[in-house]
């Protein structure tokens, strides 16, 4: 199984994705605040680029089963119900329910990877069943760290890491990195002691601090909180 590792947040071909498994990787927030949501007992997560789209389609199902969440420039978008933070998706909020999603990078990053085979949903919250689950399906694999506006991001790229390191120990002899996959395994190894301090070096951690939303880092820098890994299919991110 090939493990490879798309450092900045641009789509690869098709052809390229068809045969292969990928892990979107958002950690500072959106796939922490998915994998939170779906295991809180969310229904589905509808991932959408523009806020307009968000309350379009938000017009198209029942509203009592229907919330908007997400945010611009790391701020809840007036109208919807929920910034962007896992601590707001609590279970008795957002059990049963449908979340509609729009984000800076992290929902952009399902579109850009639609075409691949199968599409996971990765973040230190879910990071050991989602290596588990890579390793049970056994296809070559991308994992797609969101970025930062375009730009690498660091704690995606730690993340995706710590996912390689649990396929290396899991999966020995059968598991064949690229550079940029050892690359991402490096960095994982200068943070595995201390997660939160990626954060503090990044550009999106620094700028979550600056907003007063420090305790968010806290909280998306816990491992293994759940074995939920939602899945992307047809637009829609379910509950495996
Ligand atoms: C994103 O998807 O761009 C991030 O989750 C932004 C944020 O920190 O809220």
């Amino acid at each position: 199984m090939e493990v490879d590792v798309q450092f900045l947040p641009m789509g690869p071909p098709s052809e390229f994705l068809s045969s292969r498994a990928v892990v979107v990787i958002d950690v500072l927030r959106a796939t922490s605040v998915i994998v939170h949501a779906i295991s809180r007992g969310a229904m589905e997560i509808i991932p959408v680029i523009t806020v307009d789209e968000a309350f379009r389609l938000a017009k198209t199902f029942p509203a009592e089963t229907t919330l908007l969440g997400g945010e611009r420039g790391s701020q809840k978008i007036p109208g919807f119900d929920f910034g962007n933070s896992p601590r707001e998706y609590v279970a008795e909020k957002v059990r049963g329910k449908r979340l509609i999603l729009t984000t800076t990078n992290g929902t952009r990053a399902f579109h850009a990877v639609s075409s691949a085979r199968e599409i996971l949903v990765g973040s230190f919250l879910n990071v050991g069943a989602t290596a588990r689950r890579c390793l049970e399906m056994g296809k070559d694999l991308l994992l797609f760290p969101s970025g930062d506006e375009g730009n690498f991001s660091l704690e995606d790229a730690v993340c995706g890491g710590m996912v390689i390191n649990h396929l290396i120990h899991q999966g020995g002899d059968s598991i064949h990195l690229t550079d940029s996959a050892s690359a991402a395994h490096f960095l994982y190894q200068q943070f595995k002691q201390n997660l939160i301090e990626a954060f503090h070096v990044s550009h999106h951690g620094k700028d979550l601090i600056h907003k007063g939303l420090e305790e968010d880092l806290v909280y998306c820098a816990q491992v293994d909180l759940t074995n939920v890994v939602p899945v992307f299919r047809e637009g829609v991110i379910k509950p495996a």
